[in-house]
């Protein structure tokens, strides 16, 4: 039998009608049931994701079909076939929880693989490069493509201005301007972990590491005109290809590979290979195949699973640890900190975001806590029961690190432009146009001093992407 019930589990009498003073009069205060209602409805939304907010989830595995062991002692890759548990989340990144999927945006491609030691996440996008060098610049970037303080509308000056003013983002303007600006779905594109992590092998050797996963579907974008057509019928299009299609069996795929860089090559790479708006180029450092990730279950609860997810690069194991990139070292702080606040100080107890290994420590109490907060055992280390201690066979390989303490200016490598002007000299002429084009339709609401900045910065890239712009946004100005 279907008997509703209270949230105390007694039975709910009349989910129809209010208790009041006669028929005609006000309500009574004794109608709990009413009371209950309201006040969970009140709270039912929780803050969304600072950016990233709008996503789609869904579980799947990852095998290894290549051997790396020599790389790395991570259990995950310890044998060909090995298979892992995940769940991830695709999102876009400028818009708000309700926003339209297709949107010219970069996309989240978040990962969290659940392995025997611990929960992996590998939090990347679909592109290899960012923005920014410099963590303390994140907050801006984000002021400057969300909404106007004033207006509470997104703005194309506010947007160009901080992306024209900083160079090395030129690199990752290219990227979302160009036609992969807009995948076609989340399953149509590439994926990134973008910063050097180190992989530590079992001779405790470290060597840095970058993640690739190239999409089984291929490759697939829509242009403005098309994307514009398709957020008038749906503005869902993304998370609704991902769900059906893992309804239907049709299981997406992306292989994953890892470029390799032993740890002393980074001091003489030609480029400063912590410097997340530069790529290491493929000539230098070719990608070595490792395994599949599969996605095949759809969550049953789109708040409960893909709402409540909460990812952190702070969250490696042992055989995969962090790199001096700034940008990394400043998200290490920045995900369990929102999601603090996010989710509360329990969030990794929720059953999306809980290891499927065991779990030993000593943190206690704090809202929301449900698992019974370790009963009576000692929460406390030192302690005389030889209870949970630290695991010192773990430790990495020390890193040598030197210089003093200062505010180093990281403009001091000027380089903004060799690569993208590589990968402008690798589109074709049609790709090319495209870029201009595009390019001109997104700065169209800008300032003409931001206008003249992009072209000046596109310019000292290319010559030809200088011109290709200036002439598409004095052709789209003149509306033609
Ligand atoms: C989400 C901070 C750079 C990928 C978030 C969130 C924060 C954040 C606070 C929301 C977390 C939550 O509420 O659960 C930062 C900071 C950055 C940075 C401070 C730079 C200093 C990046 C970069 C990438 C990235 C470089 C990709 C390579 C993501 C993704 C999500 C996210 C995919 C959504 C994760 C999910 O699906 O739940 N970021 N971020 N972020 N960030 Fe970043």
């Amino acid at each position: 039998m279907n008997k509703l019930t209270t949230a105390a589990g007694a039975p709910v009498v009349d989910n129809q009608n209010t208790m009041s003073a006669g028929p005609r009069g006000p309500l009574l205060l004794q109608d709990v049931w009413f009371l209950e209602k309201l006040a969970h409805f009140d709270r039912e939304v929780i803050p969304e994701r600072r950016m990233h907010a709008k996503g789609a989830g869904a579980y799947g595995s990852f095998t290894v079909t290549h051997d790396i062991t020599r790389y790395t002692k991570a259990r995950l890759f310890s044998e060909i076939g090995k298979k892992t548990e995940l769940f991830m989340r695709f999102s876009t990144v400028a818009g708000e929880r309700g926003a339209a999927d297709a949107e010219r945006d970069i996309r989240g491609f978040a990962m969290k693989f659940y392995t025997e030691q611990g929960n992996w996440d590998l939090v990347g996008n679909n592109t290899p490069i960012f923005f920014l060098r410099d963590p303390l610049k994140f907050p801006d970037l984000n002021h400057a493509v969300k909404r106007d303080p004033r207006t509470g509308m997104r703005s194309a000056d506010n947007n160009w201005d901080f992306w024209t003013n900083l160079p090395e983002a030129l690199h990752q303007v290219t990227i979302i301007m160009s036609e992969r600006g807009i995948p076609k779905s989340y399953r149509h594109m590439h994926g990134f972990g973008s910063h050097a992590f180190s992989f530590i092998n079992a001779d405790n050797e470290r060597f840095w590491v970058k993640f690739t996963f190239k999409t089984q579907q291929g490759i697939a974008n829509l242009d403005d005109a098309h994307a514009a057509a398709l957020i008038g019928r749906d503005r869902e299009s993304h998370l609704r290809d991902l769900y059906d299609s893992i309804e239907a069996g049709d299981f997406p795929r992306w292989t994953m590979y890892v470029q390799i860089m032993p740890e002393k090559e980074a001091a003489t790479y030609r480029y400063n290979p912590f410097d997340l708006t530069k790529v290491w180029l493929h000539e230098d450092y070719p990608l070595t195949e490792v395994g599949v990730l599969e996605l095949n279950r759809n969550p049953e609860n789109h708040f409960a699973e893909v709402e409540q997810a909460a990812f952190s690069p702070a969250h490696v194991v042992p055989g995969i640890g962090f790199s001096p990139d700034k940008m990394l070292q400043g998200r290490l702080f920045s995900y369990g900190d929102a999601q603090r606040y996010r989710l509360g100080v329990n969030h990794h107890q929720i059953p999306v975001n809980a290891p499927r290994c065991p779990v030993y420590s000593y943190h206690r109490d704090g809202a929301m806590r449900v698992d019974g907060n370790r009963g009576g055992t000692p929460a406390y280390e030192p302690n005389r029961h030889g209870q949970w201690q630290e695991q010192p066979d773990f430790r990495e390989p020390p890193l040598s690190i030197e210089g003093a303490a200062d505010h180093w200016n990281h403009r001091v490598d000027d380089d903004y432009y060799s690569q993208p002007a590589l990968l402008f000299r690798k589109m074709s002429p049609a790709q090319q146009d495209l870029l201009f084009e595009n390019t001109a339709r997104a700065i169209a609401g800008a300032s003409s001093e931001v206008k003249a900045r992009h072209i000046a910065n596109c310019t000292l890239c290319d010559p030809a992407y200088g011109e290709g712009v200036a002439l598409a946004i004095a052709l789209h100005d003149e509306g033609i």
